[in-house]
């Protein structure tokens, strides 16, 4: 048994697509075999301008989509950041370890503060990874299963833990990215050279969880395709190749089973065939969504319970890594 951590940060009502194929679906799968941890990773919200309303109605839906992808919070430990507070305090003494070389080094910093002046950058967007690093190993995480986007972060975070361990001796697993062989990059259905992302202006880019069965269809119809017209994966053709990952990954079935069933019928055929099977993925998950959210005392009480759970495991880390570090009486 391994222990996992990985987080969803409430920064839109619903997550996408992208999200539960590189990450969620994997995280349904590790908790039969692992310990869990699944959080709501607030307080990375912060490090782009908010909305305070929005913000704490998205960590609920958030959490709502967890349990409705299919996280059973009896097997893993669901929380929101933000109520256990060792995060930060574990994020100072970690700061004070890490490097403004590797942190300026960081893509999704470089790209989500081009074009501004240094003045004026946020510096809670350049300590962004500090806090993913002690988010995992606040709880002595051993994997983390994410996207291909989270990657770079990944690595800093295991840099971190070993210089860590270097001068404060072992404290913390230096933890493992896990990161799915297919499905770990979707791509946007409007512009398949960039990724499906949350903070996209695009409508048709991304489908949210929660999208209607009739915007559903109209979304995959509009999605993009390349040139030719076989339904076949390659290098050359980003845009089906993305469609068929999308198809394998919420039907279950490899894309060579799906290549062969499209064969000789054309695009139109291959883009009604995905749309019903999202249809059918993406239905049971909105009933399921709606219904949580309908009941709120009742996902007050599985994040209660939750934080609870988590407080334990972070106290327990904390209290040796005071003590490593020096911030002790004796
Ligand atoms: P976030 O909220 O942007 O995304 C949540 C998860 O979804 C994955 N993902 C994608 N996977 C495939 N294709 C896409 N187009 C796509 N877009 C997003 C992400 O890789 C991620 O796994 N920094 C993290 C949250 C975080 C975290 C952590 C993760 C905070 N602390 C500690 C792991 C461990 C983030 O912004 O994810």
């Amino acid at each position: 048994m391994a222990r996992v951590f990985s987080g969803v940060k409430p920064t839109a009502d619903v997550p996408h697509l992208g999200n539960y194929i590189g990450a969620f679906r994997q995280w349904v799968a590790l908790q039969d075999l692992h310990q869990c941890f699944f959080c709501v990773v607030d307080l990375h919200s912060l490090t782009v301008p908010w909305d305070p309303e929005k913000l704490s109605r998205r960590s609920r839906s958030a959490a709502a989509s967890l349990i409705a992808s299919g996280i059973d919070p009896e097997r893993s430990v669901l929380f929101l950041q933000s109520e256990v507070q060792e995060h930060t305090e574990l994020t100072w003494f970690l700061t004070c370890v890490s490097r403004m070389g590797e942190l300026s080094r960081m893509t999704q910093f470089k790209d989500k503060s081009r074009g501004t002046e240094n003045e004026s950058i946020g510096t809670g967007l350049y300590m962004y990874p500090v806090l993913m690093a002690a988010d995992v190993l606040l709880y002595r995480g051993e994997l983390v299963p994410v996207g291909d986007d989270q990657r770079q972060h990944l690595e800093l975070m295991r840099d971190i833990a070993e210089r860590f361990n270097r001068d404060f001796g072992d404290t913390f697993p230096v933890p493992d990215a896990y990161i799915p062989a297919e499905g770990a990059r979707i791509m946007g259905l409007d512009d398949p050279a960039f990724k499906m992302a949350k903070t996209t202006e695009r409508p048709n880019n991304l489908i949210w969880m929660n999208d209607p069965p009739e915007v559903v269809r109209k979304k995959i119809k509009r999605a993009v395709t390349d040139s030719g017209g076989e339904v076949l994966a390659s290098p050359d053709k980003p845009a089906i190749s993305n469609l068929l990952a999308i198809y394998s990954a919420v039907s279950g079935r490899p894309v060579a089973e799906i290549e062969g069933e499209y064969q000789g019928r054309g695009y139109g055929d291959f883009k009604k065939g995905l749309a019903e099977v999202l249809v059918d993925f993406l239905d049971p998950f909105r009933r399921r969504y709606l219904e949580i959210l309908d009941d709120p005392a009742q996902l007050d009480k599985i994040l209660d319970a939750g934080a609870a759970r988590a407080r334990e495991a972070a106290q327990e880390t904390m209290h040796i890594v005071r003590d490593r570090i020096g911030l002790r009486r004796h």
